[in-house]
């Protein structure tokens, strides 16, 4: 019996432009286009298998077994690559984080990016990177931005086809950081799809898509440019832009803890102070400290004695979704 095997391993993502609420919420299509940048050395290792001995589709994540709505999710979304592959097959799925899952960590990003390049290797199938970042999108929206490398774009697109994600530049092209600020390892109550259903009850969501084709503009001349001031100002504005939706949608959703403020003000304070660090904070109470590499061993160092800073985690600016050898 033949057994079709393929492993990938994909990182993380954190948006400079952020992605919150779909114009067509099965399909993943946004509401407005991102921007975001790879996160090296976090990594999601996933082995896919289809084995035509098993009756359904087998989950493990970190070595759990996982079934209900998590299983549901990896089952809709295989079924799209065996439609590609005109397969029946059910799958066993081995997916593992080096990183605390569901806490703003953006772990379905890395997930279904690695999820979509294992299962269509294990298929039998190359897609080219656009197509296999819009299969990404399916799983989760932010996937498609795990898919290229170090800088990447989201075009909204119009429709399934045209909605991809595409490098802007490489991971080597800006030596940027991101000092995360872990406030809370537990993992999230109200995840993004809840929340990107909810965005259009805030009567603020038509406003920040109003105005996000501009600073999406600003936060991309920055990247190329390499202008940490530029960036930062755009930065937080667009994070804060999303969580006023949050926080006037309905219902509610607050994030923030009391720690996540008090790094959100520390920054600004030491960004006052010649640091070149901002701040942006996607669905979880965690802070994600962007700096350049000559700030980053400082940030660290300061975001560590804050209350409420659990831990402190600093990736540098990481490469595509690819493939490694079967374990
Ligand atoms: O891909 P999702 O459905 O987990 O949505 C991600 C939403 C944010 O992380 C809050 C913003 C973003 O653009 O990554």
């Amino acid at each position: 019996m033949t057994i079709y095997q393929g492993t990938a391993q994909a990182l993380p993502n954190i948006a400079l432009i952020k992605y919150w609420g779909n114009r067509d919420q099965q399909l993943r299509l946004p509401s407005n286009p991102s921007l975001s940048m790879n996160l090296a050395g976090l990594t999601t290792t996933t082995t896919v298998e289809f084995d035509p001995a098993l009756m359904q589709d087998v989950l493990m994540l970190g070595g759990r077994a996982i079934s209900g709505p998590g299983l549901e999710r990896v089952s809709r979304f295989l079924d799209q690559v065996r439609h590609m592959a005109h397969s029946r097959h059910f799958a066993r799925v081995d997916s593992r984080n080096n990183f605390p899952a569901g806490a703003g960590m953006a772990s379905s990003a890395s997930g279904f990016a690695a999820l979509a390049l294992a299962a269509t290797a294990a298929a039998g199938l190359t897609l080219s990177e656009a197509n296999l970042s819009r299969l990404a999108r399916l799983g989760s929206g932010s996937a498609c931005r795990s898919v290229p490398g170090g800088f990447v774009e989201w075009a909204m697109g119009e429709d399934d086809r045209s909605s991809y994600a595409t490098s802007i530049a490489p991971a080597n092209h800006w030596n940027l950081y991101d000092v995360v600020a872990l406030i809370d390892l537990e993992h999230k109550s109200i995840g993004s799809t809840e929340g990107h259903a909810i965005a259009a009850t805030s009567p603020l969501q038509a406003a920040r898509i109003a105005t996000v084709s501009d600073r999406l503009a600003q936060a991309r001349s920055a990247v190329l440019a390499r202008d940490f001031e530029a960036l930062a100002d755009v930065v937080e504005l667009d994070s804060l832009m999303m969580h006023a939706v949050m926080i006037t949608s309905s219902p509610v959703l607050m994030y923030w803890q009391p720690a996540t403020i008090a790094v959100m003000q520390a920054v600004r304070q030491w960004r006052a102070n010649g640091l070149a660090a901002c701040t942006t904070i996607d669905a979880g109470p965690n802070v994600h400290v962007l700096c350049t590499a000559a700030a980053a061993s400082e940030v660290a160092i300061r975001l560590r004695v804050i209350p409420g800073v659990r831990q402190v985690i600093t990736a540098g600016v990481g490469g595509p979704a690819r493939l490694i050898p079967n374990p």
